[in-house]
């Protein structure tokens, strides 16, 4: 049984369809990225995912049971997009609170604590935390008692480089313990390599959901390759592999995946006249404009 399973699923406010017949599964230990502009949907989907938006039509299942539902709610754990707290409480007495309501030991509140990196700031009220500091508490609220489905929504957003890189740390551990996580991001830089699975929103659709090599391979994106010749060589390679020249020393050419080695092989048969060679294929964002359709739009 997939934990996440989402079927047909409409979600109607007046005439706009914010979520528009979206099909989409997460299964145990799978990492799923939920991409899309603003407004696609996203925030709108995971909302029915908790229950906290009824559904216009179709289904969606949690672990077999419906939105909502105690074994639902129980299953999972949700980071909102903006997380609010009391600013009186201190990280921990908030964290404890939380534990208690979900009937989990105090002791795993405060390893939690320890592990989103928050232990020296848990004894300090959370009116005085920074953005990113805000954002570990809800975290950790979130990941309180090992849910079977994580539901995190921009959970990135406002954690400098060093904490982002901690935090998919803690999202690794999670799958591998059998978490199915579903994340909302618009920084694309990390997800590269720290899902499995890429699935984008546009207008309310689904516009794109696989892997990211199979996306890469869909989308027959062009490949560029940044040679380094020798000086005085630039020219004679350019016309010979039918680049372009970028400045005194280097040509750029591009190409379909599927001729990259017969490339290749060309440039390195120039032998000498060629000193170095860069290898650029579509990223992450290029595939997202690619899938999205919207050349130009901010993510
Ligand atoms: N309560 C509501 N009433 C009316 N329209 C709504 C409501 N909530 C969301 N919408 C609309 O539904 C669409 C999808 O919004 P949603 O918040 O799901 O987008 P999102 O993908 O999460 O965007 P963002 O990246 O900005 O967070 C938007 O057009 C939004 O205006
Ligand atoms: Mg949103």
């Amino acid at each position: 049984m997939s934990t996440l399973l989402i079927e047909n699923v409409v979600k109607k406010y007046g005439t706009l369809e914010a979520v528009a017949g979206v099909n989409l599964r997460v299964e145990a230990g799978e990492r799923l990225a939920l991409l899309g502009h603003n407004g696609a949907g996203k925030t709108t989907l995971m909302r029915m995912v908790l229950g906290l938006t009824p559904i216009s039509s179709g289904t969606i299942n949690v672990l077999g049971d419906r939105p909502g539902s105690r074994n639902a709610r129980t299953a999972i754990g949700f980071l909102p997009e903006s997380v609010a707290f009391h600013g009186a409480l201190t990280g921990r007495e908030q964290l404890h609170h939380f534990s208690r309501l979900k009937s989990v030991p105090v002791q795993a509140a405060d390893d939690l604590l320890e592990r989103v990196g928050l232990n020296d700031a848990a004894d300090r009220k959370i009116r005085t935390y920074s953005k990113g500091m805000r954002q570990r508490i809800g975290l950790a609220q979130a990941l309180l008692g090992r849910p079977k489905l994580a539901l995190l929504d921009e959970p990135t957003s406002g954690l400098d480089p060093i904490s982002r890189h901690e935090f998919y740390d803690i999202v690794d551990d999670l799958a591998a313990g059998g978490t199915a996580v579903l994340l909302s991001s618009h920084a694309l830089t990390d997800l590269e390599t720290r899902t499995d699975r890429i699935a984008i929103m546009s207008n309310g659709q689904l516009v794109a959901n696989d892997s990211l090599a199979a996306l890469r391979q869909a989308a027959r994106l062009p490949i560029r390759l940044d040679v380094t010749t020798s000086t005085q060589a630039a020219d004679r390679v350019c016309a010979h592999l039918g680049g372009v020249r970028m400045n005194g020393q280097s040509v750029s050419i591009t190409c379909q995946p599927d001729e990259k080695l017969a490339k290749l092989q060309q440039i390195m048969a120039l032998g000498r006249d060629i000193q170095d060679l860069d290898v650029t294929t579509a990223s992450l964002e290029e595939l997202y404009r690619h899938y999205s359709g919207q050349q130009g739009a901010d993510l």
